[in-house]
């Protein structure tokens, strides 16, 4: 697809700053607040829905309580974040009872879901605007209408989505920042909905992501997170994203880090690229999902156990030290005892840094949401309460083994545990705390790390 039929047309962004002149006319003052559910591509929209509101004259509330404007970025990835979604919204209708001004905007990939706008107009009037995310970028005009025709308004865009360049963000930190590098996944993992809401792959120019990295480097940025649903996929080739890291290194962006990255098409030039990028952070999540060859396969993830055994032994081999991330599934359909306990023996045989670990979650419309599953949720939960508390054995053993070493940590601000310290990530991604004062923040510190505690490190600086 050309760079001209993928992005929004010129004039439709136009048209839209037209918008936000006119809301910024009607709605200048008042105060919003974002609750973002979901993955950084839904915390990235986030920042780009609060930089137009900003744009439209709207100022931030610290608290719900407080905003005439309460939007919801919604994630329906898995029930029980549909049941989030669902329960914080209904909240919100005894709030409007005290404020009926008050303005509830609910977007994101659970609206996007087949018929679930449409219920939730039949059956929640109180919700003054319904959108997606493949027209994110209307919002402007959207609010207009909401504000001239004082009823709600429900747009949702089929189709495979576009992309949207040149939008206002409002970032969450000065220092560390996500860039999209591609939207949507061609995938179809059988357990997965994300194919279904966020449409088909496509990539933003090199140049567009070249330009917006150069600029945040010059206000400041230290790091940067390349955000994708499979950033191997960028341009159609692990080569691509490959050259596109090579160009971010080359032009001196301190910190690198990417996600997310799927095994079956990890390039030899991406493994390379942790061997001669310096500024690329020596830590990668590579999500395996299962240990058994037969799970996978019925989850059509397009690798074997061995194989993705093979990748991590070529990523250490190219970067010795590099930390491993994943996410798991356990309770897929018919998965056997057995098959668990090979999730289990894999985890023990990687030695991941951390693990994302979900129940199973039959998702409307996917193939494995007709597949036979029998195994009762009381064993499902057995089976993760085991996991999560193998992955904690080796996170902490991992963590205590940085014991002694000294680590660059990019300091975040204050510690959110121990006041008067500060805290920040090492270059393979661990939260560190020590003594220091909140000046150092967005700098690049070298500490000693002293101990080790279950999730976190602790330091000094040198
Ligand atoms: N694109 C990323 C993942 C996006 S979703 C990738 O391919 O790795 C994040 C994680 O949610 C997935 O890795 C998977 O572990 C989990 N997940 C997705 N669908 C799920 C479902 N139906 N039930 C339980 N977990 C699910
Ligand atoms: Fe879902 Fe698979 Fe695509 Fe990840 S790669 S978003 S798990 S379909
Ligand atoms: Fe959820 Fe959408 Fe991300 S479904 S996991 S917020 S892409």
């Amino acid at each position: 697809m050309s760079e001209k039929e993928r992005n929004v047309p010129p004039q439709e962004l136009e048209s839209q700053r037209g918008y936000m002149h006119l809301v910024r006319q009607m709605a200048a003052g008042r105060k919003y607040h974002v609750v973002t559910l979901g993955c950084q591509m839904n915390v990235r929209d986030s920042e780009t829905i609060a930089g137009m509101l900003e744009k439209m004259g709207l100022q931030p509330a610290e608290r719900k309580e407080d905003a005439d404007l309460v939007l919801y970025n919604t994630c329906c990835v898995r029930e029980n974040a549909e049941n989030r979604a669902l329960g914080n919204v209904i909240w919100l209708k005894e709030l409007k009872k005290q404020k009926p001004e008050l303005l509830i905007c609910v977007g994101g990939c659970m609206m996007q879901e087949a018929g679930v706008a449409d219920r939730l107009k039949a059956n929640y009037p109180f919700i003054d605007l319904i959108f997606g995310t493949h027209n994110l970028h209307r919002l402007p005009e959207l609010l207009f209408r909401v504000l001239s025709e004082k009823q709600p308004v429900v747009e949702v865009a089929d189709g495979d989505g576009v992309i949207a360049e040149g939008l206002p963000v409002r970032r969450a930190s000065r220092h560390s920042a996500f860039i999209n590098v591609m939207y949507g996944c061609n995938n179809f993992c059988s357990y997965c909905i994300v194919p279904y809401v966020r449409g088909r792959e496509r990539s933003r120019a090199m140049g567009d992501v070249l330009d917006e990295a150069k600029g945040l480097l010059d206000d400041g940025v230290r790091e940067i997170t390349l955000l994708g649903q499979n950033v191997n996929s960028y341009q159609g080739g692990g080569g691509a994203f490959a050259e596109l890291l090579a160009r971010l290194d080359a032009m001196g962006m301190p910190r690198i880090r990417f996600m997310t990255s799927h095994p079956k098409d990890l390039s030899v030039e991406l493994i390379e690229a942790f061997r001669t990028l310096p500024h690329l952070a020596k830590q990668l999540h590579l999500p395996v999902q299962a240990g058994s060859d037969r799970i996978l396969k019925l989850m059509n993830r397009g690798y074997t156990r061995g194989q993705y055994l093979r990748l991590v032994e070529r990523l250490r081999e190219a970067s010795p030290g590099i930390g491993l991330t994943t996410d798991l599934i356990v309770g897929f359909p018919g998965e056997t005892a057995e098959e668990f306990e090979e999730t289990m023996s894999l985890v023990r045989q990687v030695r991941f840094d951390a693990a994302f670990t979900f129940i199973y979650s039959p998702r409307p419309g996917t193939r494995a949401a007709g597949m036979q599953d029998d195994t009762p949720i009381e064993e499902k939960t057995r089976r993760i309460e085991r996991l999560i508390q193998l992955q904690g054995e080796i996170t902490a053993e991992a963590l205590k083994g940085q014991v002694g070493t000294v680590q660059t940590v990019l300091v975040e601000g204050e510690s959110t545990r121990n006041p008067g310290w500060i805290s920040g990530k090492t270059d393979r991604g661990h939260m560190v705390n020590f003594p220091g004062n909140t000046s150092l923040a967005g700098r690049m510190v070298e500490v000693t790390i002293t101990s080790a505690g279950r999730n976190t490190l602790r330091g000094s600086a040198n």
